[in-house]
């Protein structure tokens, strides 16, 4: 461990600061600070996004060059999400990814992200999903920042995806609330994907669909990376590019 780990983990984990902070953080009312205290906050609502559902009948997922008027798709969101965004990551942000997917009751296989997980991915960013309508009894669910750190430090990424965590919680004597959000059409979550633990809830009848993309900060507003990547050709589902795409249009 060197100076600085001994300091973090003396001060922040040790002696509880930077519980205390989170804690804190949960209390302060009266801003948008929901989302830096758990960690993750449902947002909405996002109006005139019809075109969109419809796109996913007869498919399983679309990429964005399969989602016609993206721009605009863009545009409601952070309209309503803005200054929150803003707020959030004290600079400006661009979307760096998104995709469209559809899922309807379990049948075969387990789905990966149907099981409790953080995603891969920078520290700071932030997804946002978009539930696209609300004919099914799917749902996604979230535990907090908080709470997810005590499986983090429990170990839980050295195991295999879970589909409950009720036994590993209990092995390690851990405490948490999950939050299972029953989407309404056109409503959103946005989380730390990287440090909030996360998962799908598969319908027992329906079909879940949903718009979602990953969200950076940027040093300049959202349009003009949209001008000099995504209306460039730049396709990007699901990963991280480097980060300084240049003008090349993208990895
Ligand atoms: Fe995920």
């Amino acid at each position: 461990m060197n100076a600085e780990q001994r300091r973090i983990q003396c001060w922040d984990v040790d002696a509880g600061y930077a519980a205390a902070q989170e804690r804190a953080r949960c209390r302060f009312s009266g801003t948008q600070l929901v989302l830096q205290g758990r960690g993750y906050q449902e947002v909405g609502k996002f109006r005139c996004l019809s075109w969109l559902p419809g796109l996913l009948d007869g498919e399983s997922s679309l990429a964005p060059p399969q989602i016609p008027n993206l721009r605009n798709v863009f545009w409601r969101a952070f309209t309503v999400l803005k200054p929150r965004l803003r707020e959030y990551f004290q600079s400006e942000f661009a979307p760096v990814f998104c995709s469209m997917l559809k899922m309807g009751p379990m049948a075969g296989e387990l789905d990966e992200s149907y099981c409790w997980h953080v995603d891969s991915g920078p520290s700071c960013h932030l997804k946002l999903i978009i539930f696209l309508n609300d004919d099914h009894d799917g749902a996604t669910a979230v535990i907090s920042r908080q709470d997810s750190r005590k499986f983090i430090d429990a170990g839980y990424l050295q195991h295999r995806r879970m589909f409950h965590l009720d036994a590993f919680a209990e092995e390690h004597g851990i405490s948490y609330t999950p939050y299972k959000i029953q989407p309404k059409a056109g409503s959103g979550l946005i989380f730390e994907p990287a440090s909030v633990f996360h998962k799908g809830v598969y319908p027992t009848f329906g079909e879940r669909r949903v718009f979602q993309m990953g969200i950076i900060p940027w040093d300049k507003p959202w349009e003009n990376f949209y001008e000099e990547h995504w209306a460039k050709g730049y396709q990007n589902t699901n990963g991280f590019p480097r980060y300084d795409l240049g003008d090349s249009g993208g990895a």
